[in-house]
């Protein structure tokens, strides 16, 4: 796949792209990483690439015709890449966004800085705008990172395992389980017994059941909008009774109930 990524700041990527799974998909030819100036494309002795917003106001706002060329002239060298503008008014980052991203014939990503982007640029040039959450940043660069980290690991054979993608937290709807390497004990903690005993489809199961339980108690919105398989309902339906059991035990010797009365 081909990136491009369109910044004030392209010096900004040099360290991103040299470290970790990013920099070994670049050197494994899976991913080709290219950080554009969008200052290269003013036609002004000063190189701006802001202006006064009409109507007024405070802040500035990032000068149509640059962009335009810088987006023209990356288009010319990803063929058929979606424009991606980070903007916190995008859709928000998820893994399956990071999933849809990475099935693109190749991206260009538009880091805007100052207030934003003149409006007819994004009507017209850019074809999906992408939040990595709700706050504001001072600009795209950061957030463009933070999803082409997220692409990158998906692409195919990026990874070492075909697995290790598919298990990650998010990817199947469950948040990871827990994990352990040596010593055995640390600091008075134990390795999980299970672990140690070679069993792997106990181990298996014991991932799976913590998974569930990270995602119940972290996240139960995952858990809503999850399709359960049997086995999970099973789970969760006995953690219900015992948290029942629990609750009426409570209930049942509360100090004014009639067995808790003196
Ligand atoms: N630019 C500024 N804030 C941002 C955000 N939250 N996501 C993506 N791009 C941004």
């Amino acid at each position: 796949m081909q990136i491009a990524v369109l910044t004030i700041f392209p010096t900004m990527f040099d360290l991103f792209w040299e470290y970790g799974i990013v920099r070994r998909a670049i050197a494994d030819g899976h991913v080709q990483t290219e950080a554009m100036d969008i200052r290269a494309f003013t036609d002004d002795r000063h190189h701006v690439t802001d202006d006064r917003p009409y109507g007024g106001g405070c802040g500035m706002v990032m000068k149509p015709e640059p962009l335009a060329r810088a987006i023209e002239t990356a288009r010319q060298r990803i063929e058929g890449g979606l424009t991606v503008l980070m903007s916190p008014q995008g859709d928000k980052l998820s893994q399956q966004t990071a999933a849809g991203l990475a099935r693109q014939r190749g991206l260009i990503f538009i880091c805007g800085r100052y207030e934003g982007v003149d409006a007819r640029i994004v009507r017209r040039h850019v074809d999906y705008e992408l939040s990595i959450g709700d706050y504001v940043l001072s600009g795209g660069e950061v957030a463009a990172m933070v999803a082409m980290d997220a692409v990158i690991r998906l692409l195919p054979g990026v990874l070492g395992g075909a697995e290790s993608a598919a298990r990650d937290s998010f990817s199947d709807g469950l948040l990871e389980h827990e994990h352990y390497t040596r010593p055995r004990e640390f600091e008075d903690q134990t390795v999980p017994e299970v672990l140690l005993s070679g069993n792997h489809e106990a181990i298996a199961r014991w991932r799976h059941r913590m998974s569930l339980i990270e995602t119940l108690l972290r996240r139960p919105d995952l858990l809503e909008r999850r399709r359960l398989d049997e086995r999970e309902q099973r789970i969760l339906r006995q953690w219900s009774q015992i948290l029942e059991r629990i609750l009426r035990h409570q209930a049942a010797h509360r100090p004014d109930s009639l067995s808790g009365r003196q």
